[in-house]
């Protein structure tokens, strides 16, 4: 697994991917640049997140709010009272964690036991294995189950009852370890604000401090109204906004999976009080259908239901994908019932009421909210496509197998040889194609390295101009997955790769 992610990693920086931060002075912490190819990828998940929400149905609109929002903002909604992590200093590394994080490492240690328990005895019953059953019967896996199960359960009570000595005090029964250092020197748990502080002005007595935003959606719900109105839009709609948001993360690591600068694709659904079960449920279909829509295997996709919820929320579920370093979040979908309105209300002074023509009444809408990390969306796309494949040969290939609707590149053309016309025809077909998507000219090196190049970028097809294509304007088109070449026409070239490209 973990040599898998490292894979996953320098590939990201060696195929223009993904940089560290300002690399040059070493990076910064848990900070990402985006490179050549990263940009197009993010910006196809986005479009791809942004026509589903918002092109397809008439009742979203999309906003772009501010960064910066009033501090009241912050206030109102829990984040300057509610948003902090629990954490824990080892008192000899002098190395500080997320102690509820340090807990579910234990967990998730335990739940790996039984996957190796699963496989086990999968080898052993071959056909006659039944997952299902073995994993609701079997005493080993059911005690491991109990164990972990117990120690979420104290875990959320302490946590939700504010109780960080008893967090201490579970890290020590569990006799949890200093990941790097082994050491056991605990310090008392603490709570730490997210919220990064900026300050706005130049003169320090006139100065306002302001914060980054922690989430987009605070600025969906100050602007619910002026949407509302000048959107005349009917109650169930929603505002969805995709953005930067910014948090101070302690643990940084994983990559792209916990960022202290991210972008976060929100959408609230603004609707009546008591039917937000329905909506729940109907959002959570909905965005699970728009995962399996990418085609990346609905084993790698389950849905976590909250026991314990934010202050925000009456229910919520995460979509979990299988990461390289197991199932974690991707995507949350909360109905936080009239909590930010009313809040907003309070603190505001003004009303964010809805009068409802059919009821004939005034009301305070529900939220029903969907929020997916579009790093964390790109980070499961990407360790998902990359395989390492042996060929029939014996010779191995690296493939990025990225869904072709989200590929930065979606062809290179490529002439066989760089003499007899070849290039100037292939520029051609260059300067054709580019009108309708990305593509790529390359000349360098022999076809089957440049094969293997775009194989490795992700890069769905490869279009080769050879000497016959003088002859009867046809061109070789290869396709990246399964390498099988086909002989067309140039005039059928764009058709062809839109079929598969196009959103
Ligand atoms: N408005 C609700 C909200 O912000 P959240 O569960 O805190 O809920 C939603 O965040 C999503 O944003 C997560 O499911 C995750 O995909 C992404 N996300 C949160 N923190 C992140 C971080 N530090 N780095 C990258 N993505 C993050």
């Amino acid at each position: 697994q973990d040599e898998q992610f490292k894979k996953v990693i320098s590939h990201a920086k060696e195929y223009g991917y993904v940089f560290p931060s300002s690399e040059i002075y070493d990076g910064l912490s848990a900070v990402y640049d985006y490179g050549q190819n990263g940009v197009e990828l993010k910006k196809n998940i986005r479009d791809y997140w942004w026509k589903a929400m918002v092109q397809m149905h008439e009742n979203i609109v999309g906003i772009d709010a501010a960064i910066f929002m009033h501090p009241t903002t912050w206030k109102a909604s829990g984040h300057v009272d509610a948003f902090s992590d629990p954490l824990i200093d080892n008192k000899d590394s002098k190395k500080r964690y997320r102690a509820d994080v340090l807990v579910e490492d234990y967990v998730a240690k335990i739940e790996t036991k039984i996957e190796k328990e699963v496989k086990k005895a999968a080898k052993r019953f071959g056909d006659a294995f039944d997952k299902d059953q073995f994993l609701a019967t079997n005493p080993r896996v059911l005690g491991y189950k109990e164990k972990g199960d117990a120690i979420l359960k104290r875990l959320a009570k302490s946590l939700d009852n504010e109780d960080l000595a008893d967090v201490k005090t579970l890290i020590e029964e569990l006799g949890i370890a200093d990941p790097e250092t082994g050491s056991k020197n605990w310090t008392d748990v603490k709570q730490f604000n997210l919220m990064f502080g900026t300050k706005l002005g130049a003169s320090a007595e006139h100065a306002m401090d302001l914060y980054l935003r922690p989430e987009t959606a605070q600025g969906i719900f100050v602007n619910f109204l002026n949407v509302q109105k000048t959107g005349r839009m009917k109650i169930p709609f929603g505002i969805a906004q995709t953005g930067k948001a910014f948090r101070n993360e302690i643990v940084a690591r994983q990559f792209i999976f916990r960022m202290r600068e991210f972008e976060q694709m929100e959408m609230q659904f603004f609707i009546k009080p008591g039917t937000q079960k329905e909506w729940y449920e109907h959002w959570k279909d909905a965005r699970i259908k728009w995962h399996l829509s990418l085609g990346m295997g609905e084993e790698n996709y389950r849905f976590h239901d909250h026991e314990k919820l934010a202050h925000y929320a009456d229910a919520a579920a995460d979509i979990e994908f299988r990461f390289p370093f197991g199932f974690k979040e991707l995507e949350g979908i909360h109905s936080r019932t009239d909590f930010d309105l009313g809040k907003h209300e309070e603190f505001s002074g003004k009303k964010l009421q809805y009068f409802d023509p059919e009821l004939n009444e005034r009301y305070t809408p529900y939220v029903l909210e969907t929020s997916i990390g579009l790093d964390r969306m790109f980070l499961a796309v990407l360790s998902n496509s990359l395989q390492e494949e042996t060929l029939e040969d014996g010779s191995s290939r690296t493939v990025l197998r990225l869904p072709a609707v989200l590929a930065p590149t979606k062809a290179a053309i490529l002439p066989l040889v760089k003499k007899d016309g070849l290039p100037e025809l292939a520029r051609k077909i260059v300067d054709d194609l580019k009108w309708d998507f990305n593509v790529q000219y390359d000349e360098k090196d022999a076809v089957g390295r440049r094969y293997r190049r775009q194989d490795a970028a992700g890069t769905p097809f490869c279009i080769t101009v050879d000497h016959q294509t003088l002859e009867d304007n046809t061109v070789t088109l290869r396709h990246r997955d399964t390498m099988e070449q086909e002989r067309i026409p140039i005039n059928e070239l764009r058709n062809a790769v839109l079929k598969e490209v196009d959103m």
